[in-house]
């Protein structure tokens, strides 16, 4: 995906689920991409009343259609509990409205090919939010990957963890719905594993087309997976090994990128998640080690995403976003899952 530049003019957004991901990150990215917050739309009150405070300009609604009646909304950010992300992206493909969902695009397969039917159908310009595509650090380890500096990609290797406990909440408000299948479609492997499987095909330019996978239900104490490894290969033959986890103590090392090659390797160290930073490490075949350049290293990826998504909503040209690649991303993790009988 080219580098966003700064938008044409301001997009008019609608923000769909005012949640932590909502306040924390997308919604001062609309923002920080010179966009503006133009509605918002949560059934919950505290969201609301928190969404007020914060976009005291923006329209608040406590559903869907009001929002999609506005005027003023040019484009739409989903980031509702993933069994809702259905419903929100057939609604914006009736009313004719892009939208960016977040990840993963849904709960089910069946879910998510009912979207990506419906933006097909209608016309709509449609993105999942895989804001990793748009760390700084992604990008220059892309770039080196295609300038030749590993030879050729032999394997990704990641590891992405965390500790999601039972009753874990951002915000201290309601009940923890990643815990729930219904609700969540998954546990570790649902929400992880998309970054990983996208970023691969992001960083080699090259779709992983088959999976394998375990999962574990070790130590958190609710009904989805707490931990997978998600074994692939990709079209072109290189292989995969992610690691995701709910089990992970936050303190220890959890976010580690690898691409290896024939002729080197590179090493992200915590570039993986919402901020920008981290390391990367160039590994030549010698075993001499210089740290990778990155551009723009301190640049946000969801101001980036949210740059990328404004630019193709005001030229038309729909960039790197594509519902059927997505789509194909939510076949391996139904493959991954369906692999794996202890799953619930
Ligand atoms: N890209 C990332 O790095 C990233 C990070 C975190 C979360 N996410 C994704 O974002 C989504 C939201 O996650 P979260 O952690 O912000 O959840 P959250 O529970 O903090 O927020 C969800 C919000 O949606 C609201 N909501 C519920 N039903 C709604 C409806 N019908 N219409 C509108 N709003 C509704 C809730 O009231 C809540 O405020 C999930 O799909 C998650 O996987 C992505």
């Amino acid at each position: 995906m080219p580098e966003a530049p700064l938008p044409a003019r301001s997009i008019g957004w609608g923000v769909v689920g005012y949640g932590w991901v909502a306040r924390d990150y997308a919604a001062p990215a609309i923002l920080a991409a010179g966009h503006r917050v133009a509605g918002i739309c949560d059934p919950g009150a505290a969201a609301r009343e928190a969404a007020a405070r914060a976009h005291p300009g923006a329209a608040l609604h406590a559903e869907l259609g009001a929002l999609l009646r506005d005027p003023e909304i040019e484009a739409i950010y989903v980031a509702t509990p993933n069994h809702l992300h259905r419903a929100a992206v057939e609604a914006c493909a009736e009313a004719g409205v892009p939208v960016l969902c977040e990840k993963p695009m849904a709960a089910t397969l069946a879910d998510a090919e009912a979207m990506s039917a419906a933006v097909e159908r209608t016309g709509v310009l449609y993105g999942t939010a895989f804001d990793q595509r748009h760390h700084p650090a992604h990008v220059a380890i892309r770039d080196a990957v295609h300038a030749g500096a590993v030879g050729t990609p032999t394997a990704v290797r990641i590891a992405y963890a965390c500790w999601l406990g039972r009753d874990w909440s951002v915000t201290g408000e309601g009940d923890n719905w990643r815990a729930d299948p219904a609700r969540a479609g998954g546990g570790a492997l649902m929400d992880l594993a998309p970054h990983g499987l996208d970023l691969t095909d992001f960083l080699l330019g090259d779709p992983v087309q088959e999976v394998a996978a375990v999962t574990q239900r070790r130590v958190q104490d609710y009904a989805v997976d707490d931990g997978a490894i998600v074994m692939g290969r990709t079209r072109g033959g290189a292989l995969l090994s992610l690691h995701v986890a709910y089990n992970c103590p936050d303190a220890l090392p959890r976010r580690r990128l690898e691409v290896l090659g024939s002729g080197g390797m590179i090493i992200a160290e915590n570039t993986m998640g919402q901020d920008p930073g981290g390391s990367v490490t160039l590994i030549g075949a010698d075993g001499a080690r210089r740290a990778l350049d990155v551009p723009d290293a301190d640049a946000l990826p969801f101001t980036r995403q949210m740059m990328a998504f404004g630019r193709a909503v005001a030229t038309g040209d729909r960039g790197g976003f594509s519902a059927e690649r997505d789509l194909h991303t939510m076949r391996l993790l139904q493959r991954a899952y369906a692999m794996d009988p202890q799953c619930p």
